[in-house]
């Protein structure tokens, strides 16, 4: 037996305890659960005392954490080693943050810099008035700017965007026609962004930007576009000027990307000390988890209870809702980082995994998801681990008994999910002990929110150390594109029947 199979033998023979219990033998749980980071804009609370964790499950995972190699593949991660295996590279998002190997944060500071002065001469009036810039990607090149611009740089936000941004990611025509009628294309740019360069949506969705410009009479279409990608070579064999391709090291992840050049938006419409504060509250994080051992380490207790979760308690999901408009496309941007990095089947070297790997994130914004959702999780028959996110200061100018009821619902909710309530009509009575971990930021700050994205990558890392498996690669995505390139192609004979059903009926086969 190795040495992680008898740390998961002892897990699940560890006797687990009722939430009520847990507090019941332990007056300084909240204390003992709870951690803070001090990022640039206020402080972030990780309140995971209603979580199932006790101090033996906790004793068990550290000896997990030991016997899967934890620090070293930490170590590996965060000084630019081969943390991706299956593709034989490094993992360097943290380098974009100044935490890697010397020469690769040389290499992110020498593009931030290279960003830096095209975001300055966009908002000098060099390129002639911008008033709106339609960013065009998809998955990791789309979702961290359309998170970041959304939370960030409301109208009444400190950082209030300078320019209007629309993110554009799916080649269904609707989203990118939707686009243009709020843009003018007089003043409007084109971000581009592909680390690959080759992403169908993506250069569909690009040319029809730029025939856009064309037809609406801009002289020179292709002068407006700025290409964000790890492959310059093909931007520029595109047609995108040199001078407007932003590039960043083949190394850093697509899901990981937000803090390299698919940031520009993020930069464009803050500003360069807001993208930078960005980058120091997620360093914030960083230095947290490279220099704190085991249960101290907040990404890795977060990881402790995921997989309590999925591997003791057999939860299939795990929820997250975000209590606060600002943080509502949160959940989306935790879809992919957590299932893209972590849904595999195998281990790192290729052996089958043998245990569930990540379960699947979902969730909404409160109170929204109080209305439609939450039935499930307070008397459905599933338990679904679930975070709550919010925001102490209110992003906006309104009565300040908007956010006092936003927040107190948050906090009701995980009262009543945990205590739950007797009653002699079973579907009047409420089950309770059932989790939830909270996070709550002082303020919705740019380094806030840098801070809580890359806890949410190290849990992700973490979670995976500790099951085995390597959280960078993604070949589960590439059959499918494959099939539609083949069909695309005219090629394709042969589908199952139920297949070729669909090609024949939609039209797109003889
Ligand atoms: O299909 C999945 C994926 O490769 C993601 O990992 C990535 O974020 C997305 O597609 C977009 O890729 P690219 O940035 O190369 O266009």
């Amino acid at each position: 037996m190795i040495e992680t199979d008898a740390c998961w033998t002892r897990l699940e023979q560890t006797p687990k305890g009722t939430l009520a219990a847990l507090f019941a033998g332990d007056d300084d749980r909240v204390a003992k659960l709870s951690g803070t980071l001090a990022v640039p804009g206020g402080d972030i609370l990780f309140d995971w005392s209603k979580t199932h964790l006790s101090d033996d499950l906790v004793t068990g995972f550290e000896a997990l954490t030991e016997a899967a190699g934890f620090d070293a593949a930490r170590e590996v991660l965060l000084t630019g080693g081969i943390a991706n295996p299956t593709e034989g590279r490094a993992a360097e998002h943290t380098a974009q943050r100044g935490i890697g190997a010397d020469e690769s944060v040389a290499e992110a500071d020498a593009f931030h810099m290279r960003m830096r002065g095209l975001v300055e001469a966009i908002r000098e009036g060099v390129f002639g008035p911008v008033k709106h810039l339609i960013h065009i990607g998809i998955g990791g090149s789309a979702l961290g700017p359309a998170l970041a611009i959304d939370a960030l740089a409301r109208p009444t936000a400190e950082w209030r965007a300078s320019v209007d941004v629309h993110v554009v990611s799916n080649i269904d025509g609707n989203a990118l026609e939707a686009a243009f009628e709020a843009c003018d294309p007089e003043t409007t740019m084109i971000a581009v962004a592909s680390k690959t360069f080759t992403t169908i949506e993506t250069m569909t969705n690009a040319a029809s930007a730029v025939q856009w410009l064309e037809e609406s009479g801009v002289s020179d279409p292709y002068g407006k576009v700025v290409a964000l990608t790890a492959s310059p070579d093909k931007a520029v064999e595109w047609g995108v000027d040199e001078t407007r391709v932003l590039p960043f090291g083949e190394s850093v992840g697509g899901r990981y990307s937000l803090w390299s050049s698919i940031g520009f938006p993020v930069a464009l419409a803050l500003g360069w000390d807001g993208f930078a504060e960005f980058l120091e509250g997620a360093a914030v994080a960083d230095r947290h988890f490279a220099d704190t051992d085991g249960f101290a380490n907040l990404p890795l207790r977060a990881a402790f209870a995921d997989l309590m979760y999925v591997q003791l308690r057999g939860c299939q999901t795990r929820a997250v809702f975000a209590y606060d408009e600002r943080l509502a496309l949160f959940p989306n941007y935790l879809q992919q980082l957590e299932m893209e990095s972590n849904g595999k089947s195998v281990t790192a070297d290729g052996n089958p995994l043998g245990r569930p790997s990540a379960p699947i994130t979902w969730g909404g914004v409160g109170t929204d998801a109080q209305h439609a959702v939450f039935q499930l999780l307070h008397q459905g028959t599933i338990e679904v681990p679930v975070d709550f996110i919010a925001v102490k200061q209110p992003g906006h100018d309104l009565d300040p008994e908007h956010h006092a009821i936003l927040l107190t619902n948050c906090f009701a909710q995980g009262a009543a999910l945990m205590s739950g309530k007797a009653n002699d009509d079973g579907a009047r009575a409420y089950p309770g002990n059932r989790p939830s971990a909270t996070i709550l930021c002082d303020a919705m700050s740019p380094g806030a929110l840098g801070a809580l994205i890359a806890f949410h990558e190290h849990r992700t890392f973490a979670n995976a150390v500790l099951l085995g498996i390597n959280p960078f690669d993604q070949f589960g995505v590439e059959l499918g594109k494959q099939i539609a390139n083949q069909i695309a192609a005219g090629g394709g004979e042969g589908f199952d029947p139920g297949t070729e059903a669909l090609l024949t009926a939609a039209g797109l086969k003889d």
